[in-house]
């Protein structure tokens, strides 16, 4: 059987450096032909220092001026994304082993989505699902652990530098039980939560979950067994307005809010947070954005200090690199290459305040697939299935992508 592999790779390791500020105007073909180490940075027209080469990736940023003319605004390494094929021996792979909780520490992780099995005459369900291979279409190894066909992606798994357990309800359930999870980021959360609660832990009848809530939630198999979920969206700290990003905190009754979940006699035992795709808007220089970055360290460094003062264990805190925006969403504030430096930079200052103990890096696993809208509507990956007309002009989209993270999710809480 002839396997592909889209190999998302990066930079190995870059220094310390600064970047003077260069900005041109190409066009698109060469800016993606063009080779070599070309360092141009001009998001805020200042110059960047400091940053950690580890929580850079770095692709071409193209921004559209939607005239015919584009401009290279970053670029710090050829982009080698492509096909490779597997049974040709070009491609270099790493000896796959079962993620541990340990493979969790990497900051950046340099993933590959990889396909065994293939329907090629796959109907779209009435309720927008892909039910492509049989749910119980074996993973094979050393590409994951468990079902592939649960994740009705017609074949494809995502692996990085370990490969994950594919959760059957049983074993989610028994991974979840009598746990607190608090979520602290952007809208995809929202999708991410209510398709873990609809595909893997078997609650179908939840058909959405607000920005803001907090809920209990138990097994239809085995009602002892239950979940607690909290999630707050980090756009704003009023619930009904976004674009505020990390300004959110100055609102002195959002922090309260926040503060509230980690003060009751026990606490959320993972927390799962991230910078939105609203920094990207809000914030329009790094500069700037490091001000607020810098505040939501500190804030919740300081959560974190009261939590350990009352003699409580400390949550475990991932940090959820926040998606590669994909299709016409490519070119806007929230463009991929501008979202991944922020996301880099929060990492740093947050790990800095002591605050992370893992990272999920959804920037790579989202990245081979933004380059048009079949699994994202720009901004979401994991929009509810519907046999519908999407973005695309297509009838239904493909939401594995983020079915993929919940997985990863569940990885990161339970493995050993
Ligand atoms: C397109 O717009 C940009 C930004 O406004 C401008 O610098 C550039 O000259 C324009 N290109 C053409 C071909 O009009
Ligand atoms: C992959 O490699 C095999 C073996 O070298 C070759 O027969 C096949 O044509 C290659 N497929 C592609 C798509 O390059
Ligand atoms: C969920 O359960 C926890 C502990 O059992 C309880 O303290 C909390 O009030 C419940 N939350 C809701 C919204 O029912
Ligand atoms: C939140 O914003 C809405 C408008 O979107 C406004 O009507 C409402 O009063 C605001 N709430 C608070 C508490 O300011």
């Amino acid at each position: 059987m002839r396997q592909k592999v889209v190999i998302s790779s990066k930079p190995k390791k870059w220094g310390v450096w600064s970047i003077p500020l260069l900005h041109w105007h190409v066009g698109l073909l060469s800016a993606f032909v063009l080779v070599g180490m070309v360092v141009v940075w001009s998001i805020d027209g200042s110059t960047v220092q400091s940053i950690q080469g580890e929580s850079w990736k770095s692709r071409p940023l193209v921004k559209d001026f939607g005239n015919g003319s584009y401009s290279i605004l970053l670029q710090v390494h050829p982009d080698f994304d492509g096909v490779y094929n597997l049974t040709s021996g070009s491609a270099q792979l790493p000896e796959l082993r079962a993620c541990e909780a340990s493979d969790f520490e990497r900051d950046v992780w340099h993933g590959r989505w990889t396909r065994h099995g293939k329907n090629d005459h796959c109907p779209i369900g009435k309720d927008g699902r892909y039910r492509c291979l049989a749910p119980d279409f074996p993973c094979k190894a050393p590409w994951c652990d468990g079902s592939l066909g649960i994740l009705e992606s017609n074949g494809w798994v995502y692996s990085t530098h370990c490969s994950f357990k594919m959760y059957s309800a049983k074993s989610a359930w028994n991974c979840l039980k009598n746990r607190w999870i608090f979520f602290w980021g952007d809208s995809n959360h929202v999708d991410t939560i209510r398709n873990l609660l609809n595909f893997i832990l078997d609650l179908p009848e939840i058909h959405s979950v607000p920005r803001r809530f907090d809920m209990n939630f138990s097994n239809p198999k085995d009602p002892s067994q239950t979940v607690r979920i909290t999630s707050i969206f980090n756009g704003h700290w009023n619930e009904t307005q976004n674009y505020l990003g990390l300004d959110s905190l100055r609102d002195e009754g959002f922090q309260n809010l926040v503060k509230k979940y980690f003060s009751e006699d026990t606490v959320p035992d993972t927390v799962i947070m991230n910078s939105g795709l609203h920094d990207g808007v809000h914030w329009h220089t790094v500069r700037a954005f490091s001000i607020g970055v810098n505040y939501a360290a500190s804030f919740w460094a300081d959560v974190m200090k009261s939590v350990k003062q009352r003699g409580l264990a400390w949550p475990r805190v991932f940090y959820r690199h926040t998606i590669a925006t994909g299709g016409y969403a490519r070119s806007l504030a929230f463009n991929p290459n501008k979202m991944e430096v922020y996301n880099g930079l929060l990492l740093e200052k947050l790990k800095e305040a002591g605050v992370i103990s893992g990272v999920i890096d959804n920037f790579d696993m989202t990245f081979p697939w933004h380059f048009d809208n079949r699994c994202n509507d720009g901004v979401h990956y994991g929009r509810a299935p519907s046999k519908m007309k999407w973005r695309d002009g297509q009838i239904g989209h493909q939401y594995f992508v983020d079915l993929m993270l919940a997985h990863v999710l569940l990885n990161a809480q339970c493995a050993r």
